[in-house]
């Protein structure tokens, strides 16, 4: 069975108490059943890791150097946008990495507009809410 590994970053476990506008009434538990549900119906196993502390994600990413991941999906949070650390972890990978945002991060504040993922990630979906995660995953069946 191929395995995907799904990386929630800082204030993500929030979800449902932050800004509905932006990121909808959903609570994180649910994000996560949805995810794994839509997997499920491309018999893949989704491997979930959520933390709110830089140092465990960039270790999390470190585990999966040695793990073997047919593709790395992160909404990293905030952290995408100024997080040297994370993208030095995530250029240790192998597997395709694709950037994900329930927001349309295009629309919003300045800053947002900025990844400094840019250079690593094969592919980038967001502003659909759930749907930028059910892209991705689809995008990472379509290679197989
Ligand atoms: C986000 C967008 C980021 O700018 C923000 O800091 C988040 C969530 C999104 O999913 O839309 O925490 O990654």
């Amino acid at each position: 069975m191929d395995k995907i590994l799904v990386l929630h970053g800082v204030n993500l476990n929030m979800l449902g108490k932050r800004n509905p506008e932006h990121y909808g009434l959903f609570t994180f538990e649910e994000l996560i059943e949805q995810i794994e549900q839509f997997g499920s119906s491309y018999n893949l196993k989704i491997d979930s890791f959520q933390t709110n502390y830089e140092g465990e994600m960039v270790e999390r990413i470190h585990q999966a150097v040695g793990e073997n991941y047919k593709g790395i999906i992160i909404n990293a949070g905030a952290w995408t946008h100024y997080s040297y650390a994370i993208r030095d972890a995530l250029e240790l990978l192998q597997a395709p990495i694709i950037e994900v945002h329930l927001s349309n991060i295009q629309n919003r504040e300045e800053f947002r507009k900025i990844s400094v993922f840019e250079s690593l990630v094969w592919k980038k979906y967001f502003g659909e809410g759930l749907e930028s995660y059910f892209q991705a995953i689809k995008e990472l069946m379509r290679e197989a």
